[in-house]
């Protein structure tokens, strides 16, 4: 269990380094370069924050920026931490509690996903509306951390409503179709057999993936604002013929950037 003071050294190394902002965006898979879209911007990369674990997984560069974005300034953190690395839950999700004690009070969280409703594409954005956690892990067991916030969290919006329409309204109005739906985290690193995807689907999935579940559990816990989008990748498996790889999820990933940065940009810009 990782304890309030090396959260606060994070924080504060943080805080010296590149400053902070209202707002956080974590890219996820080969989504990295929407750093790019940010101007006078400052980079620190993981390994120099002390306490902070640092990015295994080619695609996720490892490097936190603040800069500003559509006139507003938002830190982004390019590459996140996984549990199939070997990461503890609670450093998986140190940076959202960081992030928490730099005044971050907005959370976007983006990721790569397989497609599990049939009437997804490859290519296509997905906003989350709600998660399944199958991972069989949860970041918030062990002893309570009541600075940060209470002992059961509700999770009955986990994804903030008034963001996920702000996101529908920008989709609409720059005519980026934005796919809804239920994301499933599972633990990988393997990808989900056809059984699997086919359970997960009954189970009301619309999508499945590895990651930001437990980012979105514990910024819920310390009370922020969460919203999260996926862009599917690949079809998950058994969905489509063929099999799934990194690179495939990395190639897909880099073909929406197009899209991703137009709606996210939209997105800060309208942020209340
Ligand atoms: N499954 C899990 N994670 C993923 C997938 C998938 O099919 N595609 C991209 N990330």
């Amino acid at each position: 269990m990782l304890k309030m003071e090396q959260y606060e050294r994070a924080a504060a190394y943080i805080n010296r380094a590149v400053g902070t902002a209202d707002t956080a965006i974590v890219l996820g898979s080969g989504l990295g370069g929407y750093e790019e879209a940010m101007t006078d911007v400052q980079t620190v990369p993981y390994s120099g924050i002390p306490e902070f674990p640092v990015s295994t997984v080619p695609g996720h560069a490892g490097r936190l920026s603040v800069g500003t974005l559509s006139s507003k300034r938002v830190m982004m953190m390019s590459g996140r931490f996984h549990s199939y690395e070997g990461y503890g839950m609670d450093e998986v999700t140190m940076p959202v509690r960081v992030m928490h004690l730099l005044g971050v009070r907005t959370l976007i969280l983006t990721n790569a996903a397989g497609g599990v409703n049939e009437l997804f594409s490859p290519g296509d954005l997905m906003l989350i509306t709600d998660y399944i956690n199958y991972s069989g892990k949860n970041p918030l067991i062990g002893p309570n951390l009541e600075a940060f916030g209470p002992r059961f969290p509700d999770m009955s919006r986990a994804y903030d409503v008034s963001l996920r329409d702000l996101a529908k309204k920008q989709a609409q109005s720059l005519g980026i179709p934005l796919k809804e739906g239920v994301y499933c985290c599972f633990s990988g690193p393997t990808y989900e057999t056809p059984a699997e995807v086919r359970m997960a689907r009954v189970l009301g999935a619309d999508a499945v993936g590895m990651s930001t579940v437990p980012e979105t559990m514990v910024a819920r816990h310390c009370g922020m604002r969460v919203m999260a989008i996926s862009t599917i990748t690949n079809m998950a498996a058994g969905i489509a013929d063929g099999s799934i790889s990194h690179d495939e999820v990395m190639q897909v990933s880099g073909q929406v950037k197009g899209s991703f940065t137009q709606l996210m940009n939209a997105i800060v810009s309208h942020l209340s």
